[in-house]
């Protein structure tokens, strides 16, 4: 395809987003094969908490979710990356028949099949490599299986603009099915030092995992971003409740990305991923709004990062007083 076809796809999210006002690109960018290991990497820095939160809320709820769930289980994880929470989750329950993983990043999704499948002999591992915000087709199992689990951790449902997030949930429930489960896990962190100190840390893992999204497009889309003339920056926006990862534009320059120009000023930020802290009234109402209805909610002690276990949620049966 010619630059300028290309340039002109209507689909391309990329291009649309960098002439867009603020500039922006879509946050898969940041998870190609080395986004997902720095993303990694952040999971284990003292400042980043979320993960480690998770981790203890997650030990503690999985016993009642073993229950719930009974056998033969098939977990479905849209963002499955290194699959180190999976493999807790389906180390309890009991004798879960069927996991099911999609992921953007090939390699990770490779990887975590070789895994799991070797560590958990008995469970049928199947991969989807696909983006998890569009549209992809679920394979079908292959054994008997009970309950269906959707596993949604590490509060990735922030990443999504609010309405999306409530169709996205809803997908979720409508893959579930009407005996479905649904595990989340979502941040609630309104600290704006807390949240600086998780989405810029003193490690510089985050902005190495920021800045990458530019070499991604370099590599793949044959851009010319020089990555010295960008700097990473974390900012709370409280009105809309949300952390935004920002690379700021060091000065007035005009960058060449695959035949289109972009013309960035000095200081002028593309803003590359938006991740929401829903309250719990917000979370709840986006949880119903889906279809689901909170059966038990975990908030950690050292921030109120949060696990919320779901079942869909059972409408009131219409009385007719008119007859
Ligand atoms: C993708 C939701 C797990 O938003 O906290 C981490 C991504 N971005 N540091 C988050 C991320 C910067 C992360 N999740």
């Amino acid at each position: 395809m010619s630059a300028v076809a290309r340039a002109l796809a209507p689909d391309d999210d990329v291009l649309a987003g960098l002439r867009a006002s603020p500039k922006r690109l879509p946050c898969r960018l940041l998870y190609d094969a080395t986004g997902a290991e720095l993303f990694e990497q952040i999971t284990g820095v003292d400042d980043y908490y979320p993960t480690r939160i998770e981790y203890r809320l997650l030990d503690e709820i999985l016993p009642s979710v073993a229950e719930d769930m009974g056998a033969a289980a098939r977990v479905i994880e849209p963002g499955a990356g290194a699959g180190c929470k999976t493999r807790r989750l389906l180390r309890a329950l009991y004798a879960p028949a069927s996991y099911v993983g999609i992921d953007v990043s090939r390699e990770i999704l490779e990887q975590t099949h070789r895994t799991l499948a070797r560590e958990l002999p008995t469970v049928d591992v199947q991969t989807v490599c696909a983006d998890f915000t569009r549209p992809y087709k679920l394979p079908a199992p292959r054994r008997s299986i009970g309950k269906t689990l959707a596993f949604f951790p590490g509060s990735t449902i922030g990443n999504f603009e609010p309405f999306d997030a409530v169709m996205f949930l809803s997908g979720l429930a409508h893959m579930a099915g009407h005996n479905g489960r649904l595990l989340l896990g979502a941040d609630g962190t309104h600290d704006p030092e807390a949240l600086v100190r998780a989405y810029d840390d003193s490690d510089g893992v985050t902005a190495q995992f920021n800045l990458n999204v530019l070499d991604h497009l370099n590599r793949t889309r044959g851009a010319r971003f020089d990555l010295a003339m960008f700097r990473h920056r974390a900012v709370w926006n409280e009105r809309h409740s949300r952390v935004e990862m920002h690379l700021v534009s060091q000065r007035e320059q005009t960058v060449d990305v695959g035949g289109a120009v972009i013309h960035l000023g000095q200081g002028e930020p593309i803003v590359t991923e938006h991740c929401y802290k829903h309250s719990v009234q917000a979370m709840r109402s986006m949880l119903h709004a889906a279809g689901w209805e909170a059966r038990q909610v975990l908030t950690g002690t050292e921030q109120p990062m949060r696990l919320w276990w779901c079942a869909p949620l059972v409408r009131p049966v219409q009385t007719r007083t008119g007859l």
